[in-house]
């Protein structure tokens, strides 16, 4: 969520200072200085490394190119100290090889978010060549946000905010809905990798599903499961999230796509009240901590999300009811999880796997050699869990 911190500079010998405006949660810089397109990437670097905040005053599209140089001295080294590494050092483990990853990740995001841009309250920017992002940024602040006056937000996140807006015009065409298009607002977890939604095709409907049975799909996102389930001919969906962008995002999704009004929206921590025949859940597949609000889609501390479904899902089952639980195993390549513990956290939950449905996910990453995590991900596979309650004896 926004924040509500403000920013201080110095300019034309006065004070001043603005809100500060981070979706990804980082904190303003203490230290803002002016800058145009007179700065040389190579001081542009040097500030942006110490945690000095660069005002853009320049031309617009000089700050995307100075941007675009910073990424790319922040990206050599790191190549550089990897092949160092890969030589000198007994190889680290995978879940060390993740957290360097991750560290590095952030590292180069605190950086990035050093060149700063000046919004009006209405999201216009008074820069030379600046592009109009006043429908990219209502769109993910909300209406209702001009009356709060100008603002300061780094570059980076406004080419994410615009990257958002350009998804969410387009959509995401998904196979397993013929072909049809799902939106995905800024901040909403976006169903790229769509080969999990095969599997919830293929899965067989448990039958007192058909006997007036409803289905849940805890942490809907974009609403797409719970339009595929009424594609499948349920005829009734309880859908939760308890990110208020989620739902908004569903509910504009779900009215396109199942306009019968089959699909009732919930915002709730996990389930809604009450029992299901069906309880489907893609739940975030990597323990870690998220390095900002908009990765907790992914990411989930501890396995909270996912622990949670599996411990609340037998006392909302109906009779004969399952649960589907999509789940990645990267985090057991990663050595983050183990597959022990999944089946013991099912088994201490009361649940016992029916069955499972697997596939190797289409991941753009999976070919990329360089990439640190490649060997984990180039073994991921996700599956379709089915899980019942076990028989009380
Ligand atoms: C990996 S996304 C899956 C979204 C969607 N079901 C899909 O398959 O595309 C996980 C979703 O769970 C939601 N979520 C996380 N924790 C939750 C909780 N405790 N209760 C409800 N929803 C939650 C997130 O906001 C996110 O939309």
């Amino acid at each position: 969520m926004s924040e509500v911190a403000r920013i201080h500079w110095g300019e034309d010998g006065e004070d001043r200072f603005a809100r500060w405006r981070s979706e990804s949660g980082a904190l303003p810089p203490k230290r803002v200085v002016i800058a145009d397109d007179t700065l040389t990437a190579d001081a542009a670097f040097r500030l942006a490394s110490e945690g000095t905040g660069m005002l853009w005053r320049g031309d617009f599209q000089n700050a995307r190119l100075l941007l675009q140089a910073l990424a790319r001295r922040i990206d050599k080294p790191r190549k550089a100290k990897r092949a160092k590494v890969a030589v000198s050092a007994v190889p680290p483990s995978p879940a060390d090889t993740f957290n360097l990853y991750r560290q590095a990740q952030s590292q180069r995001a605190r950086t990035l978010a050093m060149l700063l841009i000046e919004f009006s309250g209405a999201h216009h920017i008074a820069l030379r060549r600046a592009p109009d992002v006043v429908q990219a940024c209502s769109g993910a602040y909300g209406p209702g946000d001009a009356a709060q006056g100008n603002y300061v937000a780094p570059l980076r996140e406004l080419q994410g905010l615009i990257g958002a807006h350009e998804w969410r015009k387009k959509g995401l065409v998904i196979a397993a809905l013929g072909g049809e298009r799902i939106h995905p607002h800024y901040g909403v977890f976006a169903p790229v990798r769509g080969d999990y939604m095969e599997l919830l095709v293929q899965a067989p409907l448990p039958p007192a599903l058909f006997s007036g049975g409803v289905a849940f799909d805890i942490g809907t996102g974009t609403g797409v499961l719970a339009a595929l389930l009424v594609r499948r001919g349920v005829a009734r969906v309880v859908a939760t999230d308890q990110d208020p962008r989620a739902l908004a995002c569903a509910r504009e999704n779900l009215a396109r796509l199942v306009p019968g009004g089959q699909v009732e929206l919930v915002q709730a921590d996990l389930f809604p009240g009450g029992v299901a025949s069906l309880v489907v859940c893609n739940p975030p597949w990597l323990p870690a901590r998220p390095s900002s609000p908009i990765e907790h889609a992914v990411y989930d501390p501890d396995s909270r999300m996912l622990r949670g479904f599996l411990n609340g899902l037998a006392s909302h089952l109906a009779p004969g009811g399952e649960g589907w639980l999509i789940l990645s195993d990267l985090a057991e390549h990663l050595g983050l999880r183990s597959r022990a513990d999944l089946l013991a956290w099912m088994d201490a939950a009361g649940l016992q796997p029916l069955h499972r449905l697997d596939v190797d996910p289409i991941h753009p990453k999976a070919d990329d050699l360089t990439d640190p995590l490649h060997a984990a991900r180039s073994a991921e596979i996700t599956s379709l869990w089915r899980l019942g309650a076990k028989a009380v004896s």
